[in-house]
């Protein structure tokens, strides 16, 4: 394993925010599902068969079904490599519960593509597309460091991908009769919104230790951004990239980061 850039010396600094233990959070994933399953028990039988959606709409919405898919299943990916090679037993908890959120949320978009009657052929194709999530989250699959991973992943991407973008997905995916989306999109927030905040206490308590790892975090920042830059399209996505950096930049400066050159 490759040595650690940065480490914790005192790990009583970080505390997981959401407090969970393991009671607790089988508690919350239950409730979660069973309204999960209760919106999804109100759509009609057209909107989760996509027959009231137009070939159009399908036809473009392939690369998001394939970001959403895709960034689900290597999450399930790369938090086990965090809850593996976590220094420290709360770190390692906040991860493993994160991994049966996300099983859950790929779960979710695995039956967005069938329903839409995708042939299987064209997801890992759609993904790997240029333009879309696909050489940020490998790069995060080639990482084995669990900060840098969620520094990376929890803090960075999903602190830009939520919970506004989630929002404006759903919104977006509403609008053109993909009522599944939107209730898929709408459940996976709320778990996304507990991952960013146990990155942000982990970036803090980091932080705080010793400032020389603001550095370590700064670099991590700009090449994630830098790998996401292709997602906006030379502009064509420049609302959708304006939004996702909004999210992220309010809950990175406060903590003393600095904007990426690359998304001004
Ligand atoms: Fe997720
Ligand atoms: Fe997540």
């Amino acid at each position: 394993m490759a040595r650690t850039p940065i480490v914790l010396k005192d790990p009583s600094r970080f505390k997981d925010p959401a407090n969970l233990s393991w009671e607790r959070y089988i508690a919350l994933q239950a409730r979660e599902r069973e309204r999960y399953l209760a919106e999804r028990a109100t759509l009609p039988a057209d909107a989760l068969a996509y027959k009231n959606v137009s070939a159009r709409y399908l036809e473009r919405a392939v690369d998001q079904f394939a970001n959403n898919y895709f960034s689900e299943l290597s999450a399930t990916h790369y938090i086990a490599t965090a809850a593996a090679n976590a220094p420290f037993d709360e770190l390692k908890k906040c991860c493993l519960f994160q991994l049966a959120d996300e099983q859950r949320h790929l779960e979710m978009d695995t039956e967005v593509w069938q329903r839409a009657g995708i042939p299987e052929r064209e997801w890992l194709p759609a993904w790997e597309a240029p333009g879309t999530t696909c050489r940020f989250f490998r790069h995060v699959l080639e990482l084995d460091d669990t900060f840098e991973i969620l520094v990376k992943a929890n803090f960075v991407a999903e602190g830009a991908a939520g919970p506004g973008t989630f929002a404006v997905l759903a919104d977006g995916a509403e609008a053109r009769g993909d009522l599944f989306s939107a209730v898929n999109h709408r459940a996976r927030v709320r778990d996304e919104t507990r991952h960013i905040s146990f990155a942000r206490a982990l970036v803090k308590a980091l932080i705080d230790e010793d400032p020389v790892n603001l550095d370590v975090i700064q670099r991590w920042q700009d090449e994630s951004l830098q790998l996401f830059l292709e997602v906006a399209r030379n502009g064509e996505r420049q609302e959708w990239w304006e939004g996702f950096l909004a999210s992220y930049y309010k809950i990175a400066l406060p903590l003393g980061l600095k904007r990426t050159a690359v998304g001004r």
